[in-house]
Order: structure tokens, then C-alpha cells, then sequence
């Protein structure tokens, strides 16, 4: 069979929707199109079954209880909602009272959907604890216990990191925080739908989870809001019609919440067969590029990592000039675009990598519709593009010479 290029191995920026999730979700744009808030008629009352049902396999997904299941428009919301609805409703110190409002502990390193909230809350007030990884990337329960303080309200973590995947001991870390009387909000955005997800087990009270990152459609997402022991409250960061419990007010996207509901449905059938076999496709990748070229780098922990995502440095190439050079794989780099320049990427910078390892990074990430075919021609695109780069770098060739290249000095002119 011929390859497709460009070829996708970007799923953890996006998934593409499943066939099955979007046949699911068609008759609820022209045929089931009631507002489920409309209490008296059929057709709202069809819609609000449609929903209930999503709620259910939303639910399902994470061993929670459908009424702990709050709707919103994907992880960035779900984390604002989670992470400023907590703070405020735990606060030790009202508003403006000049105290210390209470105590955050986060990490330097997790997505800006919770590192932003984190920073607003700061400035209204809050104290924040930014812990730093190790080079491995994982966060563990000493990291967090040593953090704490007496006036520690939230730990908000990552359950797998979006740019390296690692993974977080977040069972270990909710237990400590119950033990304390701490509310434990986890951004799962990376991990629902990939790995099998018990909200009780882990003992977390807040759960972000997006549609979009596992085969569903994009712009739904759902917040999960433990319900008994403890019983989480928060403050509404929106009003209105007071839609989902109060906590997201607005008409629902029937649609999208039907089709995050199939998407939750498949992924708890299928995820284990996924993550078997993207596990065999990253590992034959990880080997053979680390056998075919030296001075390479894999990024996070061996082994506490999703099994669907690589992130690759390589030395003594220029990042933008790989990518190029590899423009048939859709995937990221080590660089973010910012307005004026690019920045290296402050995941790979906080595990000790410096700025050109982190620009010549590449995250390459495996998804459903992966074949075997795809990842052989990928290994093979880059085995050479690197090479090739490698031929016009004065800089590798004193290295291969055994020149240590950080110790050179340069003249300035
Ligand atoms: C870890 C993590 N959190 C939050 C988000 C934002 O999710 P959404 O696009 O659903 O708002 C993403 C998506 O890139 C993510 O990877």
C-alpha cells in the first residue's frame, strides 16, 4: 500500500474524530436539536437523554458518577474552572484582606492552561509553589509533601506531560493530599482515553479531560467534580443560566457532548490495544534512530511515560532545518512560536536541556490510524535529514574528532 503524505504524528496536539464518534453525533445538529434545558417538550427532553447518556460514558471512562460530570468546552476551561473555582471557595483570607489567600502548589513545567490561572491567582492574592522537575521530568509525592504548608489549599499537577509524557505519581500525590485536607485537581488531558483512569483509585477530586485529544470532536471537554469524601465545591467563574450544576453556565453543545460521549465509550473498549501497539511503534523508533545516530537524546523518564509519544533531541542540528527537511511528518519541535522570536521550549529548558538541544527536539506522537509502514518511513525521513544537516556542521565534525565543544572558547570580534 502507498504511504498518504503528509503523514499526521501530531495526536497529542489534536486526534483526528473517529468515524463511529461522528456518525454518532450527526442527528443532534438537524433532527435532535432540542435545548436539553427546555423542560416541556420532547424535544428537549430527547436532547437532555443524549446528554445524560454522554454523562454516563463520560463517567464510565473514569470510575466516576455521572452526577460528578460537568460539561465545558474542553481542558482549558475545565482548568480554569477547577483551578480559580477552588482556590476562591478555599481561600484562608478574603480578597483584599492583605494576607497570603492561600497556598498553590503547581510545577514550572505543566501546560500554560494551568500555569496561567495560577499566575492570575497570584496577583489576586494567592502564594504559588512552581516545584521543578528533576531531568527526568516526574513529579513525586516527596516532591509535593516537601512543598506543603500549613496554609496549602490546591495541588494542581499534570497526569502526563504533553510535551515529553511523562507521568506523574498521581495516586500517590492524591493520597497525600487527602490525608492533609487538600483539594487535588489533576490536568488529565494527555492521559484519559489513552490509559485506564480511576478517579477513586487515584484520589482526585478535579479531573480536566478534552475531547479533542481522543478521537472526539474539538471544543468539548468535561471537568470532573468529586461529589463524596470529599465533597468538592467551587466558586462559578461564569454566571448565567446556571447550566451543569452552576459550575459552567450556558446552553450545552449537545453535539459535541454526544460525541466526547462516544469517544469515551470506544477509548475505554479500545485503549488497551492501542497502547500495546503504539508502545512496539515507539519503542522500534526510539532504537533504531538511537542505533542509527549518535549524540541523541530521549527526553523524560524511561519508562514513567505514555506509550504513544517519543520527544527526541538531536545534536549538532538547527531544529528549524530538520523540520524542514522532514516536512512530509507532521509533528512538533522543541520550539514555540512566540510573536518576535522562537523560544525554546520551557518543558525541555526546566529539565535541564539547553536552548539549541531543546530547539533541535521533535515530539512525534502515534494515534489510531498509525500503521507500521508510516513509522519506518518516519525513521528512515529522519535518520537521513539528520545525516544530511550533519554533513554541514563544521561543529559536529570537531566533536566526532573528540573536540569538547562547550569548552571551546570563541573569539569576539
Ligand atoms: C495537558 C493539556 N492541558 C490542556 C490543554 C488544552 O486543552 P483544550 O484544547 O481542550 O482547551 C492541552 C491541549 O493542548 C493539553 O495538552
Amino acid at each position: 500500500m502507498s504511504l498518504k503524505l503528509p503523514m499526521y504524528m501530531d495526536h497529542a496536539a489534536t486526534t483526528p474524530c473517529d468515524p463511529r464518534v461522528v456518525e454518532a453525533m450527526l442527528p443532534y445538529f438537524t433532527e435532535t436539536f432540542g435545548n436539553p434545558g427546555s423542560r416541556n417538550h420532547s424535544f428537549g427532553w430527547e436532547s437532555e437523554e443524549a446528554v445524560d447518556k454522554a454523562r454516563r460514558q463520560v463517567a464510565d471512562l473514569i470510575g466516576a458518577d455521572r452526577k460528578e460530570i460537568v460539561f465545558t468546552s474542553g481542558s482549558t476551561e475545565s482548568n480554569n474552572i477547577a483551578i480559580k473555582g477552588a482556590a476562591n471557595m478555599y481561600q484562608k483570607a478574603p480578597a483584599g484582606s492583605g494576607e497570603c489567600r492561600g497556598h498553590i502548589i503547581t510545577a514550572n513545567i505543566e501546560h500554560k492552561a494551568v500555569l496561567d490561572p495560577c499566575k492570575r491567582l497570584q496577583k489576586e492574592g494567592f502564594e504559588v509553589t512552581y516545584l521543578e522537575p528533576g531531568p527526568d521530568g516526574v513529579f513525586t509525592k516527596e516532591m509535593v509533601e516537601n512543598a506543603m504548608r500549613d496554609d496549602t489549599i490546591l495541588v494542581t499537577l499534570l497526569w502526563a506531560n504533553n510535551e515529553i509524557g511523562t507521568v506523574n505519581e498521581i495516586p500517590e500525590i492524591g493520597k497525600l493530599c487527602h490525608d492533609k485536607g487538600v483539594i487535588f485537581h489533576t490536568d488529565a488531558t494527555q492521559w484519559v482515553g489513552k490509559m485506564p483512569t480511576d478517579v477513586n483509585e487515584a484520589n482526585v477530586d478535579l479531573l480536566s479531560l478534552s475531547g479533542h485529544k481522543m478521537y472526539g470532536p474539538k471544543g468539548v471537554g468535561a471537568l470532573y467534580v468529586r461529589r463524596r469524601r470529599p465533597r468538592v465545591r467551587l466558586v462559578p467563574i461564569t454566571e448565567g443560566g446556571g447550566q451543569e450544576r452552576g459550575y459552567r453556565s450556558g446552553t450545552l453543545n449537545v453535539t459535541g457532548i454526544v460525541g466526547l460521549g462516544a469517544a469515551a465509550e470506544i477509548a475505554k473498549n479500545e485503549m488497551a490495544a492501542d497502547a500495546d501497539r503504539l508502545l512496539k511503534f515507539r519503542n522500534k523508533m526510539e532504537t533504531e534512530i538511537t542505533k542509527q545516530l549518535d549524540t541523541v537524546q530521549i527526553n523524560g523518564h524511561a519508562d514513567r511515560r505514555l506509550p504513544h509519544m517519543t520527544n527526541i533531541s538531536f545534536g549538532f542540528v538547527e531544529g528549524e532545518s530538520l523540520m524542514m527537511a522532514c516536512k512530509d511528518i507532521a509533528m512538533s519541535s522543541g520550539s514555540a512560536c512566540t510573536s518576535a522570536s522562537l523560544e525554546p521550549s520551557y518543558v525541555l529548558k526546566g529539565l535541564g536541556i539547553g536552548d539549541d538541544l531543546a530547539h533541535s527536539s521533535l515530539r512525534l506522537s502515534f494515534g489510531r490510524w498509525t500503521t507500521e509502514e508510516e513509522v519506518d518511513y518516519a525513521i528512515k525521513t529522519i535518520v537521513e535529514a539528520v545525516n544530511k544537516l550533519r554533513v554541514l556542521s563544521p561543529l559536529y565534525d570537531m566533536h566526532k574528532e573528540g573536540i569538547d565543544i562547550s569548552k571551546i572558547e570563541w573569539a569576539a570580534h
